[in-house]
């Protein structure tokens, strides 16, 4: 890739958004150095940050930066202690988060343990015993998010009525399908759709849409699960699975019940990508994270293995993306750790100690 192509639109955002994206890119520009690659990256306000210094959650300068990009590399928006002061159309999370990943319907949110961090699993020892490496394809444009007709009308004898609506097209079903099957066949072979079909209209198109494609992927063994017995399955026996498709919402909850399987949600990161027209969107999923932000005691690996996603995804980079994840691996044998990932707090290292320990560990294969 030429220097000219790879622009980094860098949003840090609110909460710890900050404190992490900054370790991020300590590691990316490591990674320039070592690879002799060069990224332009351009920062701009998002969040309450935004609305602080301009009046809007995702100001017209920082839409039209992410446009010009290549990739977008977020922080987190967020801060419930705010929320009251506005409508909630107008806080940072639907203008901000659902604004920037318009057109981008595919959401990866991988899920790995890592064999030394098992202690820090919630979860019995021998339920992950088996292992945890899930990988969790999220349609993110469609669904209850976005369906019409949706708000809130007051009722003429008192009260209100609300409506969500949940809807699906076939194309829309089969475009993320495909995402899941190719997912699988660079993976374990095994790919599992997700759905309600037993009460949800919307669910029976997705399971027969995805059924219908599966012909053309001899290679991936599909199978299907209520989301309701996935959420169990998934603590009772997460190494069964191997690729998850799903529709938005369901996505939505399973990634976090998912991300406990990870040790903390302070390691998952998280990819949106689309058909090429939309600007691919890069965010660690844990959120703002208000109670512990500004203390530099947030865990960066989350963000790090983000800028990782984005080397591979966006700029077709595999071999820094498996450096930084190696380093990342590489940090945890040797037994650092922040503090959400060391039960008692002891002998936890710093947001900016652990950036600095992935930067020393990252090196050419
Ligand atoms: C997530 C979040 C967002 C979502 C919210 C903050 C809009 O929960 O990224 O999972 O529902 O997509
Ligand atoms: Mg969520």
């Amino acid at each position: 890739m030429s220097p000219e192509t790879t622009r980094i639109a860098v949003l840090p955002g609110d909460g710890i958004g900050p404190e992490v994206i900054a370790e991020g890119l300590k590691v990316l520009s490591r990674v320039e150095d070592v690879f002799g690659q060069r990224f332009r990256f351009t920062e701009a306000p998002v969040g309450w940050a935004a609305i602080d210094a301009c009046g809007t959650a995702l100001p017209e300068d920082t839409r039209r930066l992410c446009a010009e990009s290549d990739a977008v590399f977020f922080g987190a928006v967020g801060d419930p202690s705010r929320d009251p002061s506005l409508p909630p159309g107008e806080r940072p999370e639907p203008v901000a988060l659902l604004g920037l990943r318009k057109g981008l319907h595919a959401n990866l949110r991988p899920v790995r343990l890592h064999p030394c961090l098992a202690d820090s699993s919630p979860l019995r020892p021998e339920v992950v015993a088996g292992g945890v490496d899930i990988l969790i394809v999220r349609e993110l444009t469609g669904g209850l998010y976005y369906g019409r007709p949706k708000g809130r009308t007051p009722l003429p004898a008192g009260g209100e009525q609300a409506v969500d609506t949940m809807a699906y097209t076939t194309a829309e079903i089969e475009r993320i399908a495909r995402v899941g099957f190719r997912s699988a066949q660079g993976r374990g072979g095994r790919l599992c759709s997700v759905d309600k079909a037993n009460i949800l209209a919307t669910s029976q198109l997705w399971r027969d849409t995805v059924t219908a494609l599966a012909g053309e992927y001899p290679d991936v063994a599909l199978s299907h699960l209520y989301v309701d017995n996935c959420a169990m399955q998934l603590i009772r026996n997460p190494s069964e699975f191997d690729v998850i498709v799903t529709e938005n919402t369901f996505g939505d909850i399973l990634s976090d019940e998912a991300s406990v399987l990870a040790g903390s949600m302070g390691m998952l990161p998280s990819a949106c990508l689309g058909d090429g027209a939309a600007t691919p969107f890069f965010e660690p999923i844990h959120g703002s994270a208000p109670d512990i932000a500004g203390q530099g005691i947030a865990n960066p690996l989350a963000a790090i293995l983000t800028a990782a996603m984005m080397l591979r995804h966006a700029f077709n980079l595999a071999p820094e993306a498996a450096a930084i994840e190696q380093a990342v691996d590489l940090a945890l044998a040797d037994g650092l750790r922040t503090a959400d990932l060391s039960p008692a707090g002891a002998g936890a290292i710093s947001c900016s100690a652990m950036g600095d320990a992935i930067v020393e560990r990252i090196q050419r294969s």
